[in-house]
């Protein structure tokens, strides 16, 4: 213990040694810029801290300095989440950090601990689940903002999210750090996510690259796909953060893809991602997911972290790390040319420039009030309403005098005890502190547990007890993030709530038949058979900090629920595609993804399978009509090939925001295709009585597939549906569009 806590001083001494000499080095270098008056002018500054020369000279006037030990420190980790400084040249020590919902806590510089630090608190954001529920792209690229700016005033340089891996299974423990199952939607939310992280001077970093679609064996899972499947439900995420966002980073995934480890597969990273996609930025491994050196120096990988001895979950010393040493060892024996290594210090540094390292930075800030409105602002918009039998919702708190809440969620934390999504937040708002606060003195609130994780006895009689005594009762159910319950590494085991959860809610709904059921998890839950007798239900994901003030607000209906479901919600298990064909967890460590495109909806539509929620499902305390589609063919080659434009209405008396959501059917497509793929949506907020136009342009890559064949994407002439709607399941408005012409993109 002595020699750790003597290590840990020592690294902190060294760093700060290094910090020292690298701020005197900058100094000196900036002073350079500005000689003083007197003096002639000496050396002229280096070409690579001249901000006005393009990034590439930059990069390669810095790397032509290198030698080729400083070379190699840039390409693996020194700690858990550094690389180190090179003094003599300006180059800082490189912070990492996760991750998708928050700046996570500092560990210490050799493993998982807490670092102990004062200085390390955080904006709390709800889990992408919840942000990719709003179906607000305004939101998720204020999101991102917030996570850039806590980046930036924390110092760090990279930020490991956003998630772009699809839910495949909803048993997957980290579904709710996912946007969901469809494609399109994970591409824009990750798009705008990432343009708010990197406006802060700081990379994002769009992981795991590709499929992580489950906990179980991810590792050593090997994943079977056709190719098409690669290309149209895996890759269409990464492949916008990097056009259409110029992401910085990927990471890679610990799976394998066709036998490689997919953070230095060749098919994957070489020719895809460097390849194909133009990507310019680095390739970091996931912790712990290099493996060999020879794999993963030709195999594109730029940035090694957190490797363990081989067989134990200790971390290998730096030195050992497959780009570390052995490397070096192989280029001095002539293994690799060291131009293998250029590449990959280049790719480290153009990140570098591309963020501003070099250079003035934007300084951030951190648990700002207005950070923390953005997170209860995400909050408010994610929660999904499922069902409000006789408008049960919201609570006229002027016509009931008290409420039951029940259940451990109620007072539940969420923020920490997670893994990398972890967040040591300045407050959490749980769902009890936030109805209390709402409510006032008015009401008279009891709270009874109900359930324990860690097991209680009469806690359910004392709950129902609680229940027939309240005007309402409100049941806050769900998952916690412990294992097998929403937590990386794990995969839950069903779908069912745990802890009698089921039970619970079928009794107090028994003792109060005006009983609300809130859900804190991630998607989704089999809610068989309690959900035929609950008036009424509340998907709340996992909210963040200010999640409490927003369930509270929902509730009582100061914010009208204008969130949907991001995957569909099957009536059991076995009704989900990976479950129905037997694919999950794998066959002697192979996935085949059997369900080829039949991802999420694609499967319950091809299967004309009945499911619990469709994707795309959420109600309102309002009602909003659709009319008028017209499809408008666009006049520019460079435009759109055509817009659709329709009117949305709210027909009720409350204000609200809807969803439109666009999908695309090809009436007869040269190879099959889903019977419904979503293109387009917007969300507006609308005034009761008030109607808008919504445009929802479509470009030519909305009518593609990929055609294996031909390499490329294919957009056939031909009849194509288009279909406007609220859900996946309730089109309200369709028309026919004819494509004039066949075009290939490879
Ligand atoms: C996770 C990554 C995370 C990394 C560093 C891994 O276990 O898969 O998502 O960024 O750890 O904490």
């Amino acid at each position: 213990m002595k020699s750790i806590v003597h290590i840990l001083r020592r690294s902190h001494f060294i760093m700060a040694l290094v910090l020292l000499g690298l701020g005197t080095v900058l100094g000196t270098l900036r002073a350079q810029n500005q000689p003083p008056k007197d003096q002639p002018i000496q050396e002229p500054p280096p070409l690579y801290l001249d901000t006005n020369q393009p990034i590439d000279k930059r990069v390669e006037d810095l790397l032509g300095r290198m030698t080729l030990e400083e070379k190699l420190s840039q390409i693996h980790g020194n700690s858990m989440f550094t690389t180190p400084a090179i003094p003599r040249l300006g180059v800082p020590v490189r912070w990492l950090t996760d991750g998708p919902q928050g700046v996570r806590e500092d560990v210490g510089p050799f493993d998982w601990r807490t670092a102990g630090h004062t200085d390390d608190y955080a904006t709390y954001m709800p889990a992408l689940c919840s942000l990719a529920s709003t179906w607000n792209l305004d939101l998720a690229t204020a999101f991102g903002n917030v996570l850039g700016q806590e980046s930036r005033k924390r110092g760090k340089d990279i930020i490991l999210g956003p998630i772009a891996d699809i839910t495949r299974t909803p048993l997957c423990g980290r579904v709710y750090e996912y946007f969901g199952e469809d494609p399109f939607l994970n591409a824009r939310m990750s798009v705008n996510y990432i343009r708010g992280v990197q406006t802060n001077d700081v990379a994002a970093c769009i992981k795991h690259f590709a499929g992580n679609n489950q906990e179980l064996g991810r590792s050593t899972v090997n994943m079977d796909m056709d190719e098409r499947t690669l290309r149209e439900i895996y890759l269409p995420p990464f492949e916008a953060a990097i056009k259409e966002a110029g992401v910085w980073t990927v990471m890679g995934a610990y799976t394998k893809f066709r036998g490689e480890h997919c953070a230095y597969s060749d098919y994957l990273i070489n020719k895809i991602l460097k390849g194909e996609l133009g990507f310019q930025g680095l390739v970091m491994s996931d912790w712990g997911g290099t493996y060999t050196t020879r794999e993963a120096v030709l195999g594109g990988l730029d940035l090694e972290m957190g490797t363990l001895i081989p067989g134990t979950e200790k971390e290998l010393p730096y030195d050992e790390y497959y780009l570390a040493n052995p490397f070096l060892e192989g280029i001095r024996k002539g293994d690799y040319p060291v131009s293998l290594l250029d590449d990959k210090v280049r790719c480290n540094l153009r990140v570098m420039f591309g963020t501003h390292v070099f250079d003035q930075r934007k300084p951030g800030s951190i648990n700002t009030p207005t950070n923390q409105a953005t997170a209860l602002r995400v909050a408010e918009e994610s929660i999904v309403l499922l069902k409000n039998q006789d408008n049960l919702l919201p609570l006229n708190a002027s016509q009931i005098q008290s409420l039951a809440v029940i259940g451990e969620n109620a007072t539940r934390h969420h923020a920490t005890g997670l893994f990398g999504a972890g967040v040591k937040t300045m407050h959490e708002i749980t769902p009890l502190d936030g109805i209390v606060q709402r409510a006032g003195t008015n009401l008279n609130i009891t709270y009874s547990a109900g359930y324990r994780s860690r097991g209680g006895s009469n806690l359910i009689e004392r709950a129902v007890a609680a229940a027939k005594q309240a005007d309402v009762a409100i049941v806050v159910a769900g998952f916690n993030h412990s294992r097998n319950l929403d937590d990386e590494g794990w995969d839950r085991t069903n779908l069912h709530l745990p802890f009698g959860q089921g039970e619970l809610i079928r009794q107090v709904i028994k003792a109060n038949p005006r009983t609300v059921v809130v859900l804190i998890s991630g998607p989704a839950i089999e809610m068989d058979p309690w959900l035929g007798k609950a008036p009424a239900v509340l998907q709340a994901g996992y909210p963040g900090m200010e999640g409490g003030t927003a369930i509270a607000r929902v509730l009582f209906g100061d914010v009208n629920p204008s969130g949907k479901l991001t995957c569909t919600y099957p009536k059991q298990l076995m009704d989900s595609p990976a479950h129905a064909l037997d694919t999950y967890p794998g066959t002697n460590g192979t996935l085949f993804y059997k369900e080829g495109l039949l991802v999420g909806y694609r499967w319950y539509d091809a299967k004309d399978i009945e499911p619990e929620f469709p994707f795309g499902f959420g109600l309102s305390y309002t009602t909003f009509e659709y009319s008028n589609l017209k499809l408008v063919p666009g006049q520019d080659t460079n435009g759109p090939v055509v817009t659709a434009e329709f009117e949305i209405a709210n027909t009720g008396a409350r204000a609200g925001a809807e969803v439109a959501e666009l999908y695309i059917h090809q009436d007869h497509p040269s190879l099959p295709r889903p019977l419904k793929e979503l293109k387009g949506f917007k969300k507006i907020s609308l005034k009761p009585g008030e109607k808008k136009t919504v445009s929802i342009p479509l470009d030519q890559r909305a009518f593609a597939f990929y055609d294996p064949a031909k390499s490329g994407w294919v957009s056939e002439t031909g009849d194509f549906k288009i279909l406007v709607g609220s859900s996946s399941r309730d089109i309200r408005l369709q028309d026919s569009f004819r494509l004039a012409q066949t075009t290939i993109e490879k």
